[in-house]
Parts: structure tokens; sequence; C-alpha cells
């Protein structure tokens, strides 16, 4: 099986790029890791892709003058290792239209709330001030605007009466991680088509479910 090939850049933790090594090392998942970029040398994303014996770069956007300058030198990088996806995990650099151009429909991010709403940074705090009932996370498809892009899937998480931002970040993250294997299988299968600023799902299956926050008590529902 021709399998997909995937760079994934990070910045930090990496439990994202676990997730994703975790899934690419079952024999049928039809996509693989060729290289793993961190623009930080400390990042312990780069020791758990060492730890998988992937290839890894660190470059470090301090040793550019510009973000052009760093765009291009990972977009060498990541040509000459054959990606045919980014997946960007945690990587905290904004990114050059002209980045964003050259792998347009061609790059995927992680974020956790429910796009369109909160989008950058401390977005569970962001969530818990806006009083909403549900957050989640999102995988999407990358645009020069942060955070934003046609959605592939999402994962609702019901907010609790005592959550902190911490709390509902834990949550959230135990979605991620199965969220974002989930949307690269679904492009490596060829399911995902982009018109616009909107992905389809070939043989889309939703939930038939509502979820409902806080949850409704039996018999207490008026019929009209
Ligand atoms: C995740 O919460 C992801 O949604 C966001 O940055 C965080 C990265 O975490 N974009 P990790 O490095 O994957 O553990």
């Amino acid at each position: 099986m021709e399998k997909l090939k995937l760079a994934v850049l990070v910045s930090g933790r990496g439990s994202n790029l676990q997730a994703l090594i975790d899934a690419c090392s079952a024999p049928s998942f039809p996509a693989e890791i060729v290289l793993v970029i961190s623009n930080k040398p400390d990042a312990h994303g780069l020791t758990r892709a060492e730890d998988a014996g992937i290839p890894t770069l660190c470059i470090d956007h301090k040793n550019y003058e510009s973000r052009a300058e760093f765009d291009v030198q990972m977009t060498a990088a990541m040509t000459t290792f054959g990606t045919e996806l980014v997946c960007l995990a945690g990587f905290m650099r904004l990114l050059s239209d002209e980045f964003c151009a050259h792998w347009h429909d061609r790059m995927i991010n992680i974020h956790p709330s429910l796009l369109p709403s909160f989008k950058g940074l401390d977005v569970q705090q962001a969530a818990l001030d806006a009083g909403v009932r549900f957050s989640g996370c999102t995988v999407h498809y990358v645009r020069p605007e942060m955070d934003s892009g046609p959605i592939i899937i999402q994962a609702a998480v019901p907010i609790l009466a005592d959550d902190t931002a911490a709390s509902l970040a834990e949550r959230i993250l135990v979605e991620e991680h199965m969220i974002y294997p989930e949307a690269v299988r679904l492009i490596a299968d060829g399911r995902v088509t982009v018109t616009g600023d909107c992905a389809r799902i070939l043989d889309h299956t939703a939930p038939t479910h509502s979820l409902v926050n806080p949850a409704l008590k039996f018999g207490s529902i008026t019929k009209f």
C-alpha cells in the first residue's frame, strides 16, 4: 500500500505528534511520517520522533532574518523528504502567505476549540469566560488567517460546572489525539474534497443524537 507522506511541525510537547506516530505504527494506517521539524531545539516533540526512528530537523527561526526565509527553508526540507501533507501540531509560528499558498489544501492544523469560535491563544479560558456549554477541538486545512480554513473534523466536549482552563484543556486533548489521526486517515483515503472554504467528507456518517448541556432531566420537557 502506497502511504501518504506526512511532515509534522512542532514547537513543544508533541503529544499530538505522538498520537500520529502511534496511529502510523499500525500497518493498515494509510499514512507515514517522513519528517518532523521543530523551530525550537529543546522541543520534546523532537525526542518523541527520534525515539520512533523518524528523521528530525530543527530549523530555528532565530537563525533567519525574515519569516519568508525561514518558510523557504522549511518548504525545501519537506520537499526533499517527499512530503505530501503538512501537519501542524502545536507549531507556534505564524506562516507567510507564500508558505500557505505553496501548501494550499496540503496543510492541516489542530486547534483546541470549536472553530470558528475562539481563535488564537488561551482559548479554554476564553470559552469559560464566554460561558459556552461546549468547547472542543477542530482539525482544519490551513489558510493565511490564523486558525481559519476548511473544517475536516471536530469533537465537542461539554464544559463542566467546576472546570478550570487546565481541566478543560486536559479533556479536550484526549479528543485531539483521536481526531487528528482520523483527519489524516480521511485525507489519505481520498475522502476529503475542498471547495473554497468548505471541506466535504465522502461517505460522511454523522452521529444521530444531539448533546445537551446541562443534561435534560427525564420528564422535564413540555410537549406542545
Ligand atoms: C494542542 O492543544 C493543539 O491543539 C494546539 O497546541 C497544542 C499542542 O500540544 N495547536 P502538543 O504539543 O501536541 O502536546
